[in-house]
């Protein structure tokens, strides 16, 4: 008797169990570093509006723009911990867990956003989604920003125009070296303390997509833009590992599908909101704007390169190789 009373009992509470799991409801903080006008701030409220909309009692997306809740220095480790569930770092803020994500640095690799496209369709790049998951890291999609250009306090038309300044670099081996090959001193700044370094003058230079530099104002202080679209920066939306697989399946699948649609729209924008920065920089009267020809193009190209070298071994000579295919195929395609 007293064995069924305890059985019952038992059942009893894993069904309650159950039940709760079942009704259970989910709070997703996005923490990102960058303005809401900018391709990943517009990509993050996109994903609240539609988690709203369709998963709305479960799931509830909480968006924390401007490094306002973790920034550069501190939001991996806040994802890792579980005090928030969703990032989506530029793919050169990576290199503690994984050096394959480097490829994206190599400076002219990548001739425009379609080839970047290509590549991370393609098998190597939907593979280095799952780059970092013993570090319980899980890569959910990539998102556009743009191409970089660079910004100083004088022109820059030849390489060595950079020696002897000093440029504010996310944190990448790649790009730290890319700014050595030109002479030029490389500073790790996470973002949100870049305007005060420009306004202390400790820096006198950057590289940054339109967009950045146009949300940012670093033309206040560095107003000669090179357009060298020399590298490019985008990002990898990320979850913490344990807290992605513990949703359960079908609101996982339909918050997959969401950001399927997410990142979709913010890869068709990002190209067009780069553009509409660089006119705003343009009209504002404040930045002087110098496009490279395709002989002082090759000029950067040249004193940058070396870097690919440098860097083959960590990132992988194939992953290096399957991103020159991408590229090539733009040129094979366009010749139609
Ligand atoms: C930077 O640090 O310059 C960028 O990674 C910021 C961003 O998220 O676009």
């Amino acid at each position: 008797m007293k064995t069924l009373i305890c059985t019952l009992l038992l059942g009893l509470c894993a069904g309650f169990v159950q039940a709760a799991e079942k009704d259970k409801s989910f709070t997703i903080k996005f923490s990102h570093v960058v303005a809401d006008d900018t391709p990943k701030g517009q990509g993050a409220l996109l994903f609240k509006q539609l988690v709203a909309e369709r998963l709305g009692g479960r799931v509830q997306v909480e968006v924390y723009p401007n490094s306002s809740l973790y920034g550069d220095a501190n939001e991996l480790q806040a994802l890792q911990n579980g005090d928030v569930q969703m990032l989506a770092p530029s793919l050169a803020k990576f290199s503690q867990y994984t050096q394959q994500l480097q490829v994206f640095d190599l400076p002219f690799l990548f001739d425009d956003l379609d080839s970047v496209n290509r590549f991370q369709k393609g098998a190597k790049g939907r593979q280095l989604l799952s780059a970092m998951e013993k570090h319980n890291v899980t890569g959910l999609a990539y998102w556009h920003n743009g191409m970089k250009q660079l910004a100083a306090n004088r022109a820059l038309i030849r390489p060595n125009d950079a020696a002897g300044l000093s440029f504010r670099i996310q944190p990448s081996p790649v790009i730290e070296s890319q700014f050595a090959q030109l002479g030029a001193k490389a500073v790790k700044l996470p973002f949100a303390e870049t305007p005060n370094a420009l306004r202390a003058g400790t820096i006198q230079g950057t590289e940054n997509t339109w967009s950045n530099i146009h949300s940012q104002h670093y033309v206040e202080q560095l107003p000669y833009l090179t357009e060298s679209n020399h590298g490019v920066l985008d990002y990898m939306l990320v979850s913490n590992t344990q807290f992605w697989y513990s949703i359960p399946h079908a609101i996982r699948m339909e918050l997959e599908d969401i950001i399927v649609e997410v990142t979709y729209t913010v890869n068709q924008a990002a190209e067009q909101q780069n553009q509409n920065d660089r006119q705003k920089l343009l009209a504002g009267g404040k930045a002087q704007v110098t496009a490279l020809n395709e002989a002082e193009r090759e000029a950067w190209r040249g004193a940058m390169r070396p870097v690919w070298q440098q860097y083959e071994g960590e990132i992988g000579a194939d992953i290096i190789r399957a991103a020159e295919r991408a590229n090539r195929s733009s040129k094979s395609l366009a010749s139609y």
